[in-house]
């Protein structure tokens, strides 16, 4: 994608995480691991997790209405939701579709974006291709997860990553200039089984079979992802920068997908960046799949840590194996 004239680009944000919080200690008391470990090896101390009768869509809309009252608009002024998430509230309809009922935006087009961790940058490219090109005003994006619904409690390789959270974007057109400057998006399906939840789909139907061999949770090969990760977020990076006609020495912020510290150490050292442009706060919520970047986002901007006309950076890379980064001109 080539920078165009059309400037679009986010003009306000929101997010929601579920108030309980579930500590490294608490994992200690439910599977073999330590506060240590998981310190060490990931960075994260601790993770919000949604209630029984919590679903992604409860946290869609908090984040979705915040998004809206930072925007100064009603639900009537939408033009198109998006939904990006795995852990939709069910298969169909779509999570955006009942986002849309409970949020009264009936105005708007709606559909959900499956593309793992990377899915709110997916988002963010659709939105503001289809804005810039005039088919919308307005793209409400929300990216919302519970990974404690999908999440194996028996596996301490899995269980000790991730959260639930969501956050929001409010694409719309920006003043000349600032907005959206280029993306960079990617799959390789090669190895697109290291993350999985291997039944519950056609392939493999939900059965007591497969719910027995516990074949509805989160798989993932680690090592496997650790490796593509710090490669297609370097590369992404890269290619996204140099679209938007910028060296990495004009980038002041950098939100990288909160999944792993050392994932975002190894990239910064890679890109030549110093750490302290890279946003963090995985060791407050742990990996919240598509929601981190919103999430992080939002913080950053309710914070005054991000001034107009910073060069923003956004990486991420997920299921599929897909990557993608963005920068924008804030
Ligand atoms: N506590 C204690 N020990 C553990 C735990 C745990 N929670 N989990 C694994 N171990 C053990 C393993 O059994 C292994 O023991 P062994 O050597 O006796 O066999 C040892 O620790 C090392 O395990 P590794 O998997 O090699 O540990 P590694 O240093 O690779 O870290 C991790 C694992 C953190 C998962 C890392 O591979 C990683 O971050 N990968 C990327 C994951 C990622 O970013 N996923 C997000 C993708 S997108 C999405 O979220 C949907």
């Amino acid at each position: 994608m080539k920078p165009t004239p059309a400037s679009v680009g986010i003009i306000a944000t929101g997010s929601y995480v579920p108030p309980r919080v579930l500590t490294n200690f608490d994992l200690e008391k439910m599977v073999d691991t330590s506060d240590e470990w998981i310190r060490t090896r990931t960075g994260i101390e601790q993770r919000r997790i949604a209630d029984a009768d919590t679903a992604t869509s409860d946290l869609a809309l908090r984040s979705a209405r915040n998004a809206l009252d930072a925007a100064g608009l009603q639900p009537s002024d939408i033009g198109l939701l998006i939904v990006a998430t795995v852990t939709p509230d069910m298969f169909f309809p779509s999570t955006a579709a009942l986002l849309q009922q409970a949020l009264g935006a009936l105005n708007a087009p709606a559909f959900d974006l499956l593309v793992g961790c990377t899915g709110f940058i997916y988002g963010l490219a659709i939105a503001r291709d289809l804005v810039a090109c005039g088919s919308y005003q307005r793209v409400l994006l929300t990216a919302a997860e519970t990974l404690s619904k999908i999440t194996d409690w028996q596996d301490r390789s899995t269980c000790v990553l991730f959260g639930d959270a969501a956050g929001s974007a409010m694409v719309a057109r920006v003043p000349e200039g600032h907005g959206i400057l280029s993306y960079s998006l990617g799959n390789d399906g090669t190895n697109a089984e290291a993350l999985r939840i291997p039944a519950g789909g056609s392939r493999l139907p939900a059965s007591a079979e497969t719910v027995a061999n516990r074949q509805h949770y989160l798989q993932m090969v680690g090592s496997e992802v650790f490796k593509f990760a710090v490669r297609a977020m370097v590369d992404s990076c890269e290619e996204a920068v140099s679209r938007a006609g910028l060296t990495m020495d004009h980038i002041e912020v950098v939100i990288p997908h909160q999944a792993n510290l050392r994932i975002m150490d190894a990239a910064a050292k890679r890109l030549n960046l110093p750490l302290e442009r890279f946003v963090r706060n995985v060791d407050r919520y742990g990996n919240t799949s598509a929601a981190s970047i919103p999430l992080a986002l939002d913080e950053e901007v309710r914070a005054g840590r991000i001034q107009a006309g910073d060069h923003v950076l956004l990486s991420s890379f997920g299921a599929g194996l897909s990557w993608a980064s963005m920068v924008m001109r804030w």
